[in-house]
């Protein structure tokens, strides 16, 4: 009898990686997405597309349009499939800290409240099952910005006083007094939620606090999905927009696919409360200016920038993830898509879009 995981936000980027490596003999998906993502960032933005092909590809997978603020519906959904339910991945979000600040409240309600939703459902209906919640490295806030970092030719970098590169930030960083945007609070809020569904009533939860995740299904736009909008610029001959930092802002990307790994990973020997960063960390990051040039690689043609001096609130200047807690308790699992590698997917998932729908069509988000 196959085992039940359910999905949220399965038609966003994660979701549909880990909606893929699921659907196998041994698990039935249930994915849960009613393309929030347009109504937060216009129909350019909207992963319509990604469940439809979900449902074309896996016949067996199951699409639901719930909205993860319906507490009925979540537990109602829970109660039907109790012990059956093995693993739950939480993808769905309001992913952008600019758009939070436009409507704080329905960016708490689905970030925070619909994490809570989804934690009682477990606790009530399905305690054995684990519980996988896509954090974010915003939880930090923008303590990071205080590290002493250097300026070099096109990115700042971080080093150690033996004069080595530094191996990134760990999960020792504190989470308190820095300013993290409302966005930042909704996330950390959740997180704190799952840490204590494991501490306090002993769930198998855990948190990955993840850098910039990215891969070939990103839907990308300017407010979020960083990679993916730059190449979608860099293809179409639309204006990107540099915010700050003199484009030097260093982050660290990690494959969709890698990061679904990590969850089969957790899964296989689940942990109560477990914390973990999670990135490209050392072997996988960019600064803007190099992505920039990676891009124009890519297509051939010189990109159509502007710069703004001002940086986004609160922006990282600089953000490597340490892997090492995450390699100590799962030493299988490895970064195994490197920048260069992602560039490639990036573009390749764009241009098979493309293929499908006209060079407008893509402008329009269609
Ligand atoms: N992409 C990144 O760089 C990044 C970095 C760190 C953390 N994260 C976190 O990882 C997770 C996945 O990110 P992503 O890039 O796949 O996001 P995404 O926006 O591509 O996917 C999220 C999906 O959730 C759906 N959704 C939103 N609100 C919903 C609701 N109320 N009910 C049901 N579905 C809803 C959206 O329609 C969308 O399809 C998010 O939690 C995000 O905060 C992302």
């Amino acid at each position: 009898m196959p085992k039940t995981i359910i999905i949220t936000g399965s038609a966003g980027l994660i979701g549909a990686e880990a909606s893929r490596y699921f659907s196998s003999d041994d698990y039935e998906v249930i994915g849960i997405d009613n393309d929030m993502r347009s109504r937060f960032f216009g129909e350019e933005a909207s992963t319509k597309w990604a469940a439809r092909q979900l449902e074309e590809e896996f016949p067996k997978y199951q699409h639901k349009e719930i909205d993860i603020r319906d507490q009925n519906a979540i537990d109602q959904l829970f109660a039907e499939r109790g012990l059956d339910i093995q693993g739950v991945i939480h993808t769905a979000a309001q992913p952008s800290h600019d758009w939070a600040a436009k409507e704080p409240i329905t960016d708490f309600s689905v970030n925070a409240t619909g994490t809570l939703n989804l934690l009682e459902s477990l606790r009530k209906h399905s305690p054995e099952a684990a519980f996988i919640f896509t954090s974010t490295n915003k939880v930090y806030g923008d303590r990071p910005n205080l590290l002493e970092l250097k300026e070099e030719d096109t990115r700042f970098e971080l080093y150690r006083e033996d004069g080595s590169l530094d191996p990134g930030i760990d999960e020792g960083m504190s989470v308190d007094q820095t300013k993290h945007s409302l966005f930042g609070v909704s996330k950390l809020s959740a997180d704190l939620l799952v840490q204590e569904y494991g501490r306090y009533f002993g769930l198998n939860t855990v948190c990955f606090r993840g850098g910039c995740l990215t891969g070939g299904g990103h839907s990308g736009t300017e407010l979020h999905g960083f990679l993916s909008y730059l190449m979608k610029c860099a293809m179409t001959g639309n204006e990107y927009r540099i915010f700050g930092y003199q484009g030097k802002q260093v982050r660290d990307n990690i494959h969709s696919s890698d990061l679904v790994r990590a969850f089969g990973a957790f899964m296989e020997k689940p942990k109560c409360g477990a914390v973990y960063n999670i990135g490209g960390g050392r072997r996988s990051n960019c600064s803007m200016r190099e992505a920039i040039r990676a891009c124009e690689l890519r297509t051939g043609k010189q990109m159509k920038t502007v710069y703004l001096d001002e940086n986004r609130i609160g922006d990282h200047i600089w953000y490597i993830s340490n892997l090492a807690r995450f390699r100590r308790d799962y030493p299988e699992w490895e970064v195994t898509v490197l920048i260069d590698e992602i560039f490639d997917t990036v573009y390749q998932g764009l241009e098979n879009r493309l293929r499908k729908v006209s060079e407008m069509d893509l402008r329009q988000g269609k």
